[in-house]
């Protein structure tokens, strides 16, 4: 098959999230399977060039038409760690992409629509045309509305959009100058509860909803995920849009790239070590106290990687790191603010807590950092308020470094209570698993973990091992998204 992903992201050459790796990790399993594919990308300024090679030009002349006019553009070809990408740079006073970020500009709606119709206007002039367009977020809900409804009708008959949500929160929404903008015009059209109207503001437009309705197929990143958009909360107002089109709608749970997360061979770790060389673990823990200068005593390692965030419960994993003082753990964070007030309060705890030898707070983003906490520690929590799917629990399974997170959405998918799972016999269960928000439902849960390390060291390392045999590799995965373009493939 021939697949095209487009998505605002590919790792590591452009990653602000978890989409970036997936982009990536699925692109690169459907390859190595003999499918043809190609990514999309915009060409941002601010971008990681050094993970990108052999860039050179692949289209000069592509003229988008946008409001009654065209912007001239050109397209670019490269390679992401083997990935054939293809980068967008549009040339007009706009200066989409070259913003120095990715997302967060006030006119990100406009930004994205933009980058939607590049897309397909280049594979429309280049003669590219693939069997399936897979499209990711609502950055490119409106691909499969513009597919449709115009270039269906020139020469572009045979494609068919698997769309996948990685997070409902952000849905993308705009006026009808998204309409005039884009070509697609017909006000009383679009506006319309079928089709892209806004389920709760009725003068909007939502991009996801459009990816939803004209799509063949949609998919969220854990089947409890699904279940929860649908139903809950969750799906922020397009629980009814995903009712109505639950025939075409499911969870395939994320893979992990074992390629780069993988203890066995990881470039950033003292020494690798497997379940049958368990013991060489200790190394890495070493490693992580000496390179973060905490003391070395006989006691467990509590580790946080991640966004610092609503979406990750931010309040929670500042909970978690004075339980596991009080219980005499160490404790180390890696993780990024995205808003003022959460970097004030984290930077004012690393200072008050800097001559603590048992705990440290690095409060960026370091990918080689990261490896060697996967490795030097002994529990991860990932206390989040909701999670589409999540990607540090299964890397910390990899790594024999217990779970211990909230039971929502692809946690619930991915990781098995020792004590309460009731789905999973006891040699299948990997970790620890808590449901409410509140402090003492997490230090419940902490407290179980801690106490098996304390206690029974020989069945801690029983589950460290159990969970160190699943496979979350994007081996089942790709089997399931080529399920899904297969179904649509011939699809009327
Ligand atoms: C988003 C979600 C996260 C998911 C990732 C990749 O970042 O918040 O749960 O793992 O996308 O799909």
């Amino acid at each position: 098959m021939y697949i095209v992903q487009i998505a605002s992201e590919c790792a590591p050459a452009i990653k602000a999230g978890g989409l970036g790796d997936v982009v990536y990790g699925i692109s690169r399993e459907l390859e190595s399977r003999g499918h043809t594919v190609e990514i999309i990308l915009p060409m941002y300024d601010c971008m990681r060039y050094d993970h990108i090679w052999g860039l050179h030009d692949a289209y000069k002349d592509l003229t988008v038409p946008w409001y009654g006019g065209e912007i001239h553009c050109s397209v670019y070809c490269g390679w992401v760690h083997g990935q054939v990408c293809f980068f967008i740079e549009p040339h007009s006073d706009d200066r989409f992409f070259q913003r120095g970020c990715y997302y967060g500009c006030g006119d990100d709606n406009m930004r994205f629509a933009f980058f939607s119709k590049a897309a397909i206007e280049f594979l429309l002039r280049s003669n590219k045309r693939p069997d399936i367009l897979h499209c990711h977020d609502w950055q490119t809900g409106l691909v499969p509305v513009m597919l449709f409804e115009i270039y269906k009708y020139q020469w572009m008959e045979y494609q068919r959009v698997c769309f996948t949500i990685h997070n409902f929160k952000h849905q993308g929404m705009g006026g009808s100058e998204i309409l005039r903008a884009t070509g697609l015009n017909r006000e009383a059209y679009y506006f319309s509860d079928q089709r892209l109207q806004d389920n709760s503001n009725p003068f909007a437009l939502n991009f996801i909803k459009g990816g939803i309705v004209y799509s063949n197929y949609v998919t969220t990143v854990s089947p409890q995920h699904a279940w929860e958009a649908s139903n809950t909360e969750v799906g922020c107002g397009l629980g009814h849009t995903l009712y109505l089109n639950q025939h075409k709608f499911k969870g395939v749970l994320n893979g992990i790239d074992y390629d780069f997360w993988s203890p066995e061979t990881d470039r950033y770790i003292p020494t690798n070590y497997s379940s049958a060389t368990l013991a060489e673990k200790a190394q890495s823990k070493k490693a992580l106290r000496s390179r973060l200068l905490l003391r070395e005593v006989d006691r467990p390692i509590i580790a946080y990687i991640g966004r610092l965030d609503d979406q990750k419960g931010v309040h929670l994993v500042h909970h978690a790191m004075y339980y596991a003082l009080s219980r005499s753990a160490q404790f180390v964070l890696l993780g990024s603010p995205t808003e003022a007030v959460i970097s004030d309060w984290f930077w004012h705890e690393k200072r008050f807590l800097n001559d603590n030898s048992d705990v440290h707070l690095e409060l960026s983003f370091n990918e080689e950092l990261s490896h060697l906490i996967y490795a030097g520690a002994d529990m991860i929590v990932v206390p989040s308020n909701y999670e589409p799917c999540g990607l540090t629990q299964m890397i910390g399974l990899k790594y024999g470094t217990v779970p211990i997170v909230r039971g929502v959405g692809g946690l619930v998918n991915t990781v098995f209570d020792r004590d309460y799972d009731r789905t999973h016999p006891p040699e299948q269960r990997n970790g620890y698993v808590f449901y409410q928000t509140d402090f003492t439902a997490l230090e419940s849960a902490m407290d179980r973990a801690i106490g098996l390390w304390e206690n029974y060291p020989e069945q801690f390392e029983e589950l460290v091992i159990q969970g160190m045999s699943y496979d979350y590799s994007w081996k089942n995965p790709a089997t399931e998204y080529l399920e899904i373009y297969e179904s649509i493939r011939y699809q009327w």
